[in-house]
């Protein structure tokens, strides 16, 4: 569980599934449910295991639910908002019950689905659609079309993709020496200003401000010249698309950047530690959960046993 460690006084209210759940305005949809004790988001398609947020920096798509009417929400990087509808993916109600379990119950050594009742040809068609109805095909979204779309093709000396500490000493660097550039990062601002203070050692970094918050890239394609005999000069460059607005907005920047230099600053995953049922809902990774509490401005309540070592586990 969650508790506040400082105090702001607002309240923002989403209802998730039947719950109606009070989140502070600092809060992601992921540390309001887990604030609410709320672990759980979602069932795993195939085999219908529990699963709730994992590494609450958007890496895993473990958190991933639909939001007014919008399926496949990442809850850690989705801020709340007042009125917003929640609600977990692939699950039946009341959200804990899972009637498929009893699959496991008849077919205790497993289920070869492929070689199950393959004759006569309509009663196996009638067990593929049950089977896969069963264990959950998703929901499309309510409406479709009506998210605005805006195109923006940019050209510039350099982009530097990650705003991290890495990510930010350049871009200032590259500010004192008056050379164009942008960086870019899928995370929002506070996301950003929620990340660990620096030692005074560290060098100086390119403000929060900066940066092209918010902003995800999901591509980087090769430069259109082929190095084919007779082509022109010039430079060669790859075209890095990105996208603004983040999954429940109504509004999506499309950037197609073309860089002279691309600066990869995009840090590290957090991995998940092999054991037995690590994948279920309360095991998290420890640095995404700082991060989370810091932007929340909450503190852990209650007991957690933490597994390794390390600034994050120390943390
Ligand atoms: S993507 Fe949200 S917890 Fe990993």
């Amino acid at each position: 569980m969650l508790e506040p460690d400082r105090e702001t006084g607002e309240t923002v209210h989403i209802r998730f599934d039947e719950t109606l759940i009070a989140a502070r305005p600092e809060d992601t949809l992921a540390t309001a449910l887990i604030g609410a004790g709320e672990l759980m988001t979602s069932r795993s398609p195939k085999y219908r295991r529990p699963r709730g947020a994992y590494c609450l920096a958007g890496d895993c798509g473990t958190c991933l639910v639909r939001v007014d009417g919008r399926p496949n929400v990442r809850a850690c990087m989705t801020p709340v908002r007042e009125g917003m509808r929640v609600s977990s993916q692939n699950t039946y109600r009341p959200r804990r019950l899972d009637p498929t379990a009893i699959v496991d119950k008849v077919f205790v050594k497993g289920m070869d689905h492929h070689h199950l009742m393959v004759r006569p040809r309509i009663a196996n068609q009638i067990m593929q659609e049950f089977a896969r109805n069963l264990t959950g095909f998703g929901e499309l979204p309510e409406v479709v079309g009506e998210r605005g779309c805006e195109h923006i093709a940019h050209e510039l000396p350099v982009l530097i993709i990650g705003a991290g500490p890495a990510g930010r000493a350049l871009a200032a660097r590259l500010r004192e020496a008056g050379i164009d550039h942008a960086i870019v990062d899928r995370l929002d601002r506070p996301q950003l200003r929620a990340a660990p203070a620096l030692g005074a050692e560290a060098p100086a970094l390119a403000p929060v401000e900066d940066v092209l918050a918010d902003t995800g890239v999901f591509g980087v394609y090769p430069g259109p010249k082929l190095g084919l005999e007779g082509e022109e000069e010039g430079p060669d460059r790859a075209l890095v698309a990105a996208s603004e607005g983040g999954e429940s907005s109504n509004h999506e920047r499309l950037y197609a950047f073309r860089p002279r230099h691309l600066v990869f600053a995009t840090g590290c995953r957090e991995p998940m530690i092999p054991f037995a049922n690590n994948d279920l809902p309360g095991v998290v990774g420890a640095r995404g959960l700082l991060a989370a509490l810091r932007r929340a401005g909450s503190r852990l309540s209650g007991r957690c046993v933490v597994v390794g070592e390390g600034e994050a586990a120390e943390g």
